[in-house]
């Protein structure tokens, strides 16, 4: 049986990654619907064309316009996923603003030009019933680092434990095979950043630079931005999310595109909680005082099935 995720959802880490977040011109819905009907269609064609550099693709809906769409396109009635909820607005010491966007097209490969590739023909397939809100283009640094410096991604999901971790279950059997996604857009102060001793960076990380050793439990600082994020719940089972951030910019301004793909959304709320709230000792992630959450988007990445059954 073929499986019923976008590929994207899961796959390893490439080197080259487009985030193209679009708003829907008022009365294209319809065109819209006809363009993510053909959508998938391309993606394979593309795909199977550029095997080599790992080519793949999400196609996810807003949390603002997935009603909006499903009203043109559900029949009998229209359907949302369970627990799909407008990205979540948070106050600490930094600020984590909500930016809504009706579609998010996260394309990627080994290749910037495959990858460029895809989007141009997912656009032509859209025409002018969209406008792009942003086109982010981001590069695997070094050994997947982030623009500070530390290896990003060491303690995501492994194996099949990223579809647990990932993908909507029988829970909600309609989106079965569907992932809740959270983007965010950081701008990095990495002159600021940079005149941080070693040591310091190292303790806001509660990781070391170099050599990406996790410091003992014991060592990290509560405000370490590992220690924010990583949380267990009630039975002590760990909240997970599987994340597929990564760094852009240029020399005037750079960051992270932060995502988040998760069977729920509320994991990502419960992290972003404790790093911009803190605990209850006002213990926030001292990261987030090099860094500024500039967008925030929720999105859900439907099942494959749901692009073949849209009616128009
Ligand atoms: C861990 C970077 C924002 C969730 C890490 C690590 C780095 C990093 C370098 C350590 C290595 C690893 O396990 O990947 C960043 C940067 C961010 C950012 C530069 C923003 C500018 C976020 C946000 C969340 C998040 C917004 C979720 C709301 C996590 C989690 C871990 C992690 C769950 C693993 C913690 C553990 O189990 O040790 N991040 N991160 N990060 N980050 Fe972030």
């Amino acid at each position: 049986m073929s499986a019923n995720y976008q590929s994207g959802v899961i796959a390893q880490a490439n080197s080259d990654a487009l985030f193209i977040t679009l708003n829907v011109k008022q009365g294209q819905d319809q065109q819209v619907v006809h363009a993510l009907k053909q959508m998938q269609f391309t993606v394979d064609l593309l795909k199977a064309r550029f095997s080599v550099q790992d080519l793949h693709a999400v196609i996810a809906i807003g949390s603002e316009y997935w009603d909006r769409l499903t009203f043109h396109i559900s029949n009998p009635a229209p359907l949302r996923p369970a627990l799909f909820t407008s990205f979540p607005v948070l106050h600490g010491a930094t600020n984590a603003p909500s930016t809504p966007a009706d579609i998010l097209l996260h394309l990627r490969s080994n290749r910037r030009d495959i990858t460029f590739e895809l989007a141009r023909a997912l656009m032509a397939l859209l025409g002018d019933a969209v406008d792009v809100v942003e086109d982010v283009s981001c590069f695997r640094y070094l050994d997947a680092r982030d623009l500070t410096g530390f290896v990003d991604g060491t303690e995501n999901p492994e194996g099949e434990h990223r579809k647990d971790v990932a993908l909507v279950g029988e829970e909600d059997a309609a989106f079965a095979g569907g992932s809740y996604i959270h983007l965010q857009r950081y701008i990095h102060n990495l002159n600021q950043w940079s005149q941080q001793s070693v040591k310091e960076q190292e303790d806001t990380y509660g990781r070391t630079k170099d050599d990406n050793v996790e410091y003992p439990s014991s060592e990290k600082p509560l405000t370490a931005h590992t220690k924010r994020a990583s949380l267990k719940d009630s039975a002590g089972d760990s909240i997970e999310i599987l994340r597929h951030s990564m760094p852009y910019g240029n020399v005037t301004e750079a960051g992270l595109v932060f995502a988040s793909y998760c069977h729920t959304p509320e994991n990502f709320t419960l992290i972003l909680k404790s790093m911009v709230e803190g605990d209850s000792h006002g213990h926030s992630d001292r990261l987030m005082q090099f860094t500024t959450a500039v967008t925030g988007q929720a999105f859900f990445a439907p099942p494959l099935h749901w692009f073949d059954e849209q009616v128009c």
